[in-house]
């Protein structure tokens, strides 16, 4: 059995937890995915046409170990999974997740954004986490990169969803992860960044194949922006166009500048001797 040849390359309005059981078993090279993160995010930012919405299923994190399973069912044997978290969501998710994949790393992505939040009684928060875990065993495509990853976040007057991922950013992940012609899923679509990193994603060695997505979402307003304007807007935002033939390995642009405190070495000689 197949995946619905009306699922493929495109974003379908529905509810994930209903449509995953419908995809077969191991029929999915790789899950990249942003969920809701439990947390009641209403984000304070205003594009210049409205407040951003609120998401579903982003009260409790109940459905996470279940979703956690069925992930691990559609994904076929040997497969990378990268699921977005944060600081204090990452508990619930790295426990659901570890009991059925082998954890690799916390991603840790640095963007130049601060966010908003308590102003005067936190540190301004500069990044986020992203699970990264194996079903069996692949290798990654290319070269070894660090764990920590410093990208751009999408600007906020470009945005069209609260918590809408560069596509930079996870092309990278998908040509790290996946080779052309491969099947990825998201199955919390929002407005589609997923999709469009699998359209701008090159095999490592260079000859610009695609890859193939499925994008559940419940908001049909997310959809409905992802296939209208959304997805379009963001392509032209960032640069997506390469030579097929010299291709370099992809760079994440950046203009993050996290702070650097240098180590002392004398305080930390005299530490290690006591
Ligand atoms: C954190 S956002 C993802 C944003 C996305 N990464 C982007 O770049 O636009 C999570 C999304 O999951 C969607 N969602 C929540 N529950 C869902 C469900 N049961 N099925 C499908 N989508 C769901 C929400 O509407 C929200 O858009």
């Amino acid at each position: 059995m197949s995946i619905r040849e009306d699922w493929l390359n495109t974003i379908t309005c529905g509810d994930c937890f209903e449509m995953i059981r419908q995809l077969p078993d191991a029929s999915v090279d790789l899950v990249v995915t942003d969920p809701p993160y439990g947390i009641d995010y209403q984000s304070n930012r205003r594009t210049a046409r409205e407040k951003l919405p609120k998401f579903a299923n982003d009260v409790s994190l109940d459905w996470v170990g279940d979703w956690v399973d069925e992930m691990y069912r559609v994904l076929k044997d040997d497969t990378h999974f990268y699921c977005f978290t944060r600081f204090d969501t990452y508990p619930v998710f790295y426990a659901e997740i570890s009991r059925r994949f082998t954890v690799k790393n916390c991603i840790i992505w640095v963007k130049n954004n601060h966010g908003s939040g308590d102003l005067n009684g936190s540190y301004a928060p500069q990044y986020e986490m992203i699970i990264f875990a194996h079903k069996g065993k692949r290798h990654l495509n290319g070269k070894r990169d660090p764990d920590v990853m410093e990208c751009d976040n999408v600007p906020s007057a470009q945005r069209f969803h609260a918590t809408q991922k560069p596509v930079e950013l996870l092309r990278v992940l998908i040509e790290k992860s996946s080779d052309p012609g491969s099947i990825v899923l998201d199955p919390f679509a929002g407005t589609g960044s997923t999709g469009l990193a699998c359209k701008a994603a090159s095999h490592h060695d260079g000859d610009g194949h695609e890859r193939n997505y499925v994008l559940f979402e419940l908001n049909p307003e997310f959809v409905r922006k992802a296939r209208a304007g959304g997805l379009g807007r963001q392509e032209e935002l960032l640069d997506v166009k390469r030579d097929k033939r010299k291709l370099p390995a992809p760079k994440l642009r950046t203009t993050a500048r996290p702070r650097r405190y240098m180590a002392r070495k004398d305080q930390t000689l005299w530490l290690a001797l006591d």
